[in-house]
């Protein structure tokens, strides 16, 4: 099954856009399991999917991370996302694809910023040959986000376009599974769901603690909303994802 069935069907199943992102912190590697293990257990039926960030990987060490939170998720039937913001050159790129598909994660996010050649060209590869998915950054949820992402650049033929529209015309030409746009910027959302048609999912962090509403970024054409500390911080983690959970469109999602 592809990266893209698995999480929509996840979504159908609990009726939830919600991906979880598990962003804990803990200074003790058992702790951290615990309380990230805690935290899955309390919501697993009210999300589709699980992002792992930096904060696992190198709190725990891959291997721990697949054990301890792949393989339950995989149990689950949670499709995970490993939040790599993949950017270098192409054989780096590869290494830290492959090294992230082989520990068991369905799809990673990486950066069109890498471009193509000798970029991302070996994520997409190492992807396709493994049946997995690449998100890629389209507009980040952050203030500081516009520094880049608003610029006006020149497309090839000469016409000046958004930076992120480039870079949605790009996720579409590479065949990416996905963008990820903020939740802070609705209308962001909407310009890219124009761009991108219907079927391509947006993937939208910035929710709660960055101060993104989710009917907001629904509306505007947000498929998932990525969530973390609104969740994992919250006293009852359970009833925090709760109180956020959107439906998908019974005909899809
Ligand atoms: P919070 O706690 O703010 O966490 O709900 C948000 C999660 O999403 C990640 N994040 C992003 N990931 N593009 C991404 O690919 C973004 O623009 C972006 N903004 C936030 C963040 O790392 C955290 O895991």
């Amino acid at each position: 099954m592809s990266f893209q069935d698995k999480i929509q069907s996840a979504a159908l199943r609990n009726q939830t856009r919600t991906v979880l992102a598990l962003d804990l912190e803990d200074p003790d590697a058992s702790q951290l399991v615990k309380r990230s293990r805690e935290v899955l257990a309390r919501v697993k039926d009210c999300i589709c999917a699980v992002k792992v960030n930096r904060q696992l990987v190198l709190g725990l060490g891959l291997q721990r991370v697949a054990d301890s939170i792949l393989k339950p998720a995989s149990d689950l039937s949670l499709p995970t996302i490993m939040d790599a913001k993949l950017n270098d050159v192409g054989h780096t790129n590869e290494f830290m694809a492959r090294t992230y598909f082989d520990a068991g994660f369905d799809a990673v996010i990486a950066s069109p910023t890498a471009g193509w050649k000798n970029g991302l060209d070996s994520v997409f590869e190492t992807a396709r040959s493994r049946n997995r998915g690449v998100l890629l950054l389209t507009y980040m949820s952050n203030p500081g986000a516009e520094t880049f992402y608003a610029l006006t650049a020149k497309e090839e033929d000469g016409a000046e376009k958004p930076v992120f529209e480039i870079m949605t015309r790009l996720a579409l030409e590479w065949g990416a599974q996905g963008v990820v746009v903020g939740a802070t910027k609705p209308h962001i959302i909407s310009r890219v769901r124009q761009l991108v048609g219907p079927i391509m999912p947006i993937y939208s962090p910035g929710v709660g603690a960055q101060g993104g509403k989710p009917s907001e970024a629904v509306e505007a054409g947000a498929t998932y909303l990525i969530v973390g500390r609104t969740i994992y911080a919250a006293p009852d983690p359970r009833a925090a994802a709760l109180s956020i959970r959107t439906p998908p469109n019974p005909l899809g999602v």
